[in-house]
């Protein structure tokens, strides 16, 4: 098996700036790129922008601005975010970019060799802020607007000449590869949804615009560009390099491992996606994991609704690393999760600052006062710090497993109920009573700095530089991260002395 792990974000679109539905997304997918590369994989991350199509040139009309200039700007808020959310991700991807270009226009024309094309005629519902057909079933009428039932935008009638995909060939094809690959859609509800959907019946794909000029040429016939989900799903070739023949990156990562993206958008990426990469001939992706939507109060965060938290704020005025931690553990990964400025702030004073900040300050403190910072070496393991440090070794491949599952539940349960018992170890061992018995003294300092250690190693996919600074007790560097250690029963035994660090964690006081 190669060591090799390619995962993705969904290309967002530049139509507004970003807002924490993107972040989310960003926060997880930089979540399992840190796991996997501390698990010993290589890995590459992909995010960017999705710049062409109707909903972008509308936006720029709108914003009265060059449509070119304006993505430019608004991408640019999206990189911004990228950097501001300390995600890990290799290459930013723009679909304005030379090199998507080439590669959208290879795929058209593979497509187009395999007699998978044909022009004809497109009359039917489209929603530009979902840029997506919809059929007549999926209409419905609300306040005298015709609107789609799935996504509740907005539809207009379209005619006009168009090239099709042979779409509804494929759907035998897609239910048994399905069937047969029941990983290949995440999670369960979601799949069922997709299999519904399909078996349903699938009609030929519109994937050229004529009325439109903002997206790539079809290289055949330049009065259509190509469909903007066509040229927007191609993002995840074009960063490989799929453009061209010889392309060690391609074939060391392609077909990507994850595609982790909203429920939004399963049926693009679960039904369309597959189905192009099937005709063309090219190896389908492993997962992709439609997650749930941020609500706020119970509705959808979205530009549209305007009920946004804006990340950056967020961010300012509470720190990165509460926020990646909250969203993780808030949110029950793969359904929809409110979240709300009350719940952050107790999050970070109970979860972070008074029980993985406390532990970290009372041990050090402490090993400073009775042992002058050094590691105590004469140890003896009793039952109970042998049984706390082996339910790391008895956890560590569910931990692995649950993560390739994607079930990052698991991951920070276990987490919390780590850090809960740690503490209790402490608390239950106290140390403070035991200075008559150097060895029993010694052997609960040790355990409670390797269970530091250890949860601090767990929490890196998570909040990587409070991990990072936490690691700092042990002069632990980033490139030094490997979760494997964790298993080491040992590892302390190297280093001779712990190093003081400041609070990792400040409460929040609403004066
Ligand atoms: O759909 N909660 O872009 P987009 C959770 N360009 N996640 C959310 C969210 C919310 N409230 N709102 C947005 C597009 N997201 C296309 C994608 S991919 C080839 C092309 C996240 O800007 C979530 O991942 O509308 C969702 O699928 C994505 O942003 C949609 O972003
Ligand atoms: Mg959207």
């Amino acid at each position: 098996m190669k060591n090799n792990y390619y995962i993705t974000t969904p290309i967002y679109y530049p139509s507004a700036k970003p807002h924490m539905g993107h972040a989310y997304s960003s926060i997880v997918a930089d979540f399992f790129a840190r796991f996997k590369k501390i698990n010993g994989f290589k890995v590459y991350f992909l995010t960017g922008t999705d710049e062409h199509g109707q909903k972008i040139e509308k936006a720029s009309i709108d914003a009265k601005m060059d449509t070119l200039e304006f993505c430019n700007k608004i991408s640019k808020t999206f990189k911004d975010l990228s950097l501001k959310l300390n995600l890990s991700n290799n290459d930013f991807i723009r679909t304005t970019e030379e090199r998507h270009k080439l590669s959208v226009e290879k795929l058209w024309k593979i497509l187009e060799k395999k007699n998978e094309i044909y022009l004809s005629k497109y009359s039917g519902w489209y929603s530009v802020s979902d840029e997506a057909f919809y059929s007549d079933d999926e209409i419905i009428e609300k306040d005298n607007e015709k609107v789609s039932k799935i996504s509740g935008s907005k539809v207009e009638w379209v005619e006009e000449e168009s090239f099709f995909f042979k779409l509804s060939k494929w759907q035998n094809t897609l239910l048994d590869y399905y069937e047969k690959n029941p990983e290949f859609i995440r999670p369960e509800s979601r799949r069922n949804e997709v299999v519904s959907f399909v078996k349903g019946g699938l009609k030929d794909l519109s994937i050229s615009r004529k009325s439109l000029k903002w997206g790539i040429k079809v290289p055949s016939n330049n009065d259509h560009v190509i469909y903007v989900w066509l040229d927007a799903l191609t993002n995840y070739l074009s960063a490989l390099d799929f453009k061209s023949e010889d392309n060690d990156i391609y074939k060391n990562f392609w077909p990507a491992n994850l595609h982790l993206i909203g429920k939004d958008i399963i049926r693009f990426h679960a039904v369309y996606w597959p189905a192009f990469l099937l005709a063309a001939n090219i190896s389908l992706p492993k997962t992709i994991y439609g997650h749930g939507w941020i609500l706020s109060n119970d509705e959808k965060m979205s530009k549209s609704k305007g009920n946004i938290l804006d990340p950056l704020e967020i961010i300012d005025k509470y720190g990165l690393d509460p926020l990646r931690f909250y969203l993780l553990k808030e949110v029950s990964f793969g359904n929809d999760g409110n979240i709300s400025k009350e719940k952050l702030e107790n999050c970070i004073n109970s979860d972070l600052a008074n029980n993985y900040g406390n532990l970290c300050q009372r041990v050090i403190s402490f090993t400073e006062k009775n042992f002058d910072l050094n590691i105590p070496d004469e140890i003896n393991l009793m039952d109970q710090d042998k049984l706390i440090l082996g339910k790391f070794n008895k956890n560590f491949d569910i931990l692995v497993n649950s993560i390739d599952k994607q079930d990052i539940n698991f991951y920070v349960k276990f987490l919390m109920d780590t850090l809960f018992s740690s503490n209790k170890y402490f608390n239950d061992e106290a140390p403070w009573n035991k200075k008559d018995d150097k060895t029993r003294l010694n052997t609960i300092v040790y355990v409670s700095l390797e269970l530091i250690r250890r949860i601090s190693i767990i929490i890196y996919p998570i909040m990587p530089k409070s991990s990072l600074n936490a690691l700092k007790i042990f002069n632990i560097k980033e490139n030094e991260i490997d979760f494997k250690s964790i298993k080491d029963d040992n590892f302390l035994k190297n280093i001779k002395k712990i190093n003081k660090i400041g609070i990792l964690f400040n409460k929040i006081t609403n004066d």
